[in-house]
């Protein structure tokens, strides 16, 4: 490793903060963490123990020594799964946009909360604009909206709105007064967040009804009725509908159009959690995969994940009037929010939010969005869906690769990889087993190698073993030689399974 030569890391160094950072720049620039060639390794896996073994994690009384600081700064970028590496396809996320990079140093050195308009006046303007054209881009009019630190946070927003409309009152006197329970309805595909909102809003997950998808993962609307109708004679007050655009797995997008036709017949708020697919919307091309997604009371949508802004950027929209998310969630908090203000105290937002302090999350977002225009946006979102086709394609053609389903709404294709022995042989209960064994052994080769991440998961309701989700994201934008070479990876690291 080589050192630099300023004294950046120490305690008598903190008062030149901007060399710190310029050091820091080194670093990273030596270690490789700008460079999207792919030729760098995704991650260098070390065992939990392995990893304690290696680094020095423990927090001691005395300070450390800059010789130390700076192996340490160079050890966590070494052992850091690098999620901007064209091969890093493991989760729902990876990449990070430059611009977004840039913004969100900005808004780190800035360090400010969103709250008021007081300590965040740039910033307010920001998160506004943001949002106004998140809300056009959606269809919305006369409407609102939030930043907040994740999809799951934004389903749980729309939960606690579409409640608030419902029994205005529970806001004051909880859940045990109302006569009835409540009950929600999302799919068999739908996001895991659906039930962590139920518990923590107190409606139970017994509450939270299931609902069918067809073969593509998309939910079933006659089902959904036939399923409200369920919860009705079970005694359970029905409240909210989460329709999926683009499911965690399989990526699919429900029926938006006939899910707001059942919620509309049936009196329930109708939420879409677009968290992956949201970004569809920017895509002159795509965009019409999400008809009916203007229909809906409220939408989740993470250009965090395949935009590739950086972590955190969640926005939660919603249809109604401007008051009320503010309505909802408001207690005028008399220290922060003076109604007394010497300025316009319309712009103190912090009170439609659950948080008190809140990250800055609008920042890097308005920069690509300013930096890309919303015809460059599109364009990186036709090419990582121009790509996920492309891979769709070579893995249907490809002798040895098995797709779950022939069809993929977004930007996920997920299959399986049969070795060169097992083809050609009966597939019986026990085949099965093998190639769901032998996924989780390709999965750990080429996390070992370090050539190529990709994630696995089981589908129970659908009685799958184990299968590869390959997730095709805008950053760093996708090429076909990227994607075959996640093909040629896993027959590599299978050739002899
Ligand atoms: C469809 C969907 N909704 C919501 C979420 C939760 O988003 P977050 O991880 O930002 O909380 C996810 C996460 O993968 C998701 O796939």
């Amino acid at each position: 490793m080589a050192e630099l030569s300023t004294k950046w890391l120490s305690l008598e160094s903190t008062n030149n903060v901007a060399t710190m950072l310029e050091n820091l720049l080194k670093v990273l620039k030596e270690e490789h963490v700008f460079d999207r060639s792919g030729d760098q390794r995704v991650v260098e896996f070390l065992h939990p123990k392995e990893l304690q073994n290696t680094m020095s994690f423990s927090l001691d009384e005395n300070p450390a020594n800059e010789k130390e600081l700076e192996t340490l700064i160079r050890q966590i970028i070494r052992y850091s799964v690098k999620t901007s590496s064209p091969h890093f396809h493991n989760q729902l996320y990876g990449g990070v946009d430059e611009f977004g990079l840039v913004g969100s140093w900005l808004t780190e050195v800035l360090n400010t909360s969103q709250y008021t308009y007081e300590v965040a006046p740039v910033f307010t303007m920001i998160e506004h604009e943001v949002i106004q054209k998140s809300l056009k881009l959606v269809d919305y009019r006369h409407s609102d909206g939030i930043m907040c630190p994740g999809g799951s946070i934004a389903n749980m927003y729309a939960m606690i709105l579409a409640r608030y409309k419902k029994i205005p009152e529970v806001k004051k006197l909880g859940v045990s007064w109302m006569g009835k329970p409540l009950a929600c309805f999302t799919s068999e595909d739908g996001h895991y967040s659906i039930l962590k909102a139920a518990h923590w809003l107190g409606i139970g997950t017994d509450n939270v009804y299931k609902v069918k998808t067809d073969e593509n993962g998309r939910m079933d609307a006659r089902d959904l009725k036939k399923v409200i109708i369920k919860a009705k004679d079970e005694g359970r007050l029905p409240f909210f509908v989460n329709a999926t655009a683009g499911t965690t797995v399989l990526g699919a997008i429900d029926p938006l159009k006939e899910i707001a036709k059942v919620c509309r017949s049936m009196s329930v708020w109708f939420h879409v959690d677009a968290c992956l697919g949201g970004s569809l919307l920017l895509s002159e091309s795509y965009k019409f995969r999400l008809h009916g997604i203007e229909l809906s009371d409220s939408v989740a949508w993470n250009p965090h994940k395949m935009l590739g802004a950086p972590l955190q950027c969640s926005l939660f929209l919603v249809k109604e009037d401007k008051k009320a998310l503010h309505k909802a969630n408001c207690f005028q908090a008399d220290y922060l929010f003076q109604q007394d203000k010497f300025y316009d105290v319309s712009w103190d937002t912090g009170d439609k939010s659950v948080q008190c302090g809140r990250k800055v999350d609008a920042m890097k977002f308005w920069l690509m969005w300013k930096a890309r225009g919303t015809i460059g946006l599109g364009q990186l979102v036709n090419q990582a869906m121009q790509c996920a086709e492309y891979f769709l394609k070579q893995i249907k053609t490809t002798p040895g690769f098995r797709l779950v389903q022939p069809y993929y709404d977004l930007c996920t294709v997920c299959f399986w990889y049969i070795p060169p022995r097992m083809r050609n042989k009966p597939e019986t209960l026990n085949w099965w087993q093998d190639i769901y064994n032998m996924t989780t052994e390709i999965k750990k080769r080429l996390t070992l190698d370090g050539s190529v991440m990709i994630g696995y998961t089981p589908l129970l309701h659908r009685d799958y073993g184990n299968f590869f989700r390959m997730v095709v994201t805008c950053q760093p934008p996708p090429t076909e030689s990227s994607m075959d070479h996640v093909i040629k990876e896993i027959q590599r690291v299978a050739s002899d399974l």
